[in-house]
């Protein structure tokens, strides 16, 4: 083999490597989103392991970048824009996970990690459909695969050894959940962040105007404050903070009547929606206060769901319906698309 050819198939390793490395981060970055239970940290792990892996790969990729931008091709700039948004997508994870920048004006390192991860996808594609790599059987070959196997073991190590200075040197990101996300407000409702997941506008409710649809009625709102069901649990959201709070209101049971019907769909006034099966009908919560007082317009007045198990997503703010029907509750995008 020519020592050009030597270089050439290093160079395919090195971009197979980060493309299995991507797709890693990517999924586990979902996962770690969907749960609020143990899932997210073993998720977590995998998924820095993924990103220091990526990493662990930038001196060979310059490598390749530096040999690719050399050749005359019109397109080079979506190449280098794709590496700019990686760069975004690692940077701002660094940040949030050492604590030393969580949030920027509006928006948190959360936002720009993911954002920019989003943003990588189409030009990921057209990369690797463009820059199309010859696989050859050196490239399976049991050296490839063990050299393989030493970058993740060295992103495992970078990781662990990140996470123990973060830990020694007293860093914000020693406080963080095993989601990721840092503490706010817990037990001060005045104080809670407001967040939506993506683009709902905090609408300004008159509560005698409100109607809540559900069991076959309409219910008005002090027929719903009247209920005193109450659960402490924790609202973690995927900007990357969570609260604690004492939430007061009506278990769902108590509102649905007798369900003919195997899901509810929880619907707000902006027309976002989840869907629950029916069974966690006595563990989910249509609050109307915190902390002992009524809820502001941010937090969903009049009422809002609180789902002790799940990511802020499934909490819904505003409720005005709670529909019963046959559809499955996994019928539905994992995360709402609005
Ligand atoms: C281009 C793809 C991605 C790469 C390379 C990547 C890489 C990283 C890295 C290096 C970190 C810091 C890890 C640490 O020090 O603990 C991180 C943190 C994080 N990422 Fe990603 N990520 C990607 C996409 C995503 C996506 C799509 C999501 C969610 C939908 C996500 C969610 C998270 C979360 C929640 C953290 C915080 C973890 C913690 O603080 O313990 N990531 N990511
Ligand atoms: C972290 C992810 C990656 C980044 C930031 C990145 C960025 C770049 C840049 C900036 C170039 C030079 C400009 C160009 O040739 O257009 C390049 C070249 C190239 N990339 Fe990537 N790339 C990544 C992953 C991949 C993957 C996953 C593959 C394929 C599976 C790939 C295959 C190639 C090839 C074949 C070249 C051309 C090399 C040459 O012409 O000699 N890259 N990449």
């Amino acid at each position: 083999m020519s020592a050009r050819s030597v270089g050439v198939a290093r160079g395919a390793r090195t971009n197979l490597g980060l493309l299995a490395l991507l797709a890693a981060a990517f999924v586990t970055g979902w996962v770690a989103f969907a749960f609020a239970t143990a899932a997210a940290r073993w998720s977590l792990g995998l998924h820095a392991a993924g990103g220091f892996g990526v990493i662990a790969l930038l001196p060979w990729k310059s490598m390749i970048i530096r040999r690719g931008l050399g050749r005359p091709r019109g397109d080079r700039w979506a190449s280098a824009l794709f590496g700019v948004l990686v760069l975004i997508s690692l940077l701002a994870g660094l940040l949030h996970s050492t604590g030393l920048l969580v949030y920027w004006g509006p928006l948190s390192a959360m936002d720009f990690h993911v954002g920019a991860a989003i943003a990588t996808v189409p030009f990921a594609i057209w990369h690797v459909v463009a820059r199309r790599v010859r696989l050859t059987p050196t490239d399976l070959a049991r050296p490839s695969v063990l050299r393989g196997g030493a970058v993740v073991a060295a992103a495992a190590i970078a990781y662990a050894g990140t996470e123990m200075v973060v830990r020694a040197t007293g860093m914000p990101g020693a406080a963080r959940r095993f989601t990721g996300s840092y503490e706010a407000s817990s037990f001060q409702p005045g104080s809670m962040p407001v967040s939506s997941w993506m683009f709902d506008a905090i609408p300004q409710l008159d509560q005698d105007a409100w109607r809540l649809r559900a069991g076959g009625r309409d219910w008005r709102y002090d027929e719903v404050f009247a209920f005193d069901d109450r659960l402490t649990a924790t609202l973690d959201c995927t900007g990357g903070f969570y609260s604690t709070q004492h939430w007061a209101g009506a278990r769902l049971d108590r509102l649905i009547g007798d369900p003919k019907g195997i899901t509810m769909r929880v619907v707000s006034v902006t027309g976002y929606d989840r869907r629950f099966s029916i069974d966690q009908a006595g563990s989910l919560l249509l609050a109307t206060r915190f902390g002992g007082q009524a809820l502001d317009s941010g937090h969903g007045f009049p009422a809002r769901l609180v789902v002790s198990e799940g990511r802020g997503f499934w909490w819904v703010k505003w409720v005005i319906a709670i529909e019963v029907d046959d559809v499955p509750h996994w019928w539905q995008s994992p995360f709402p698309l609005r």
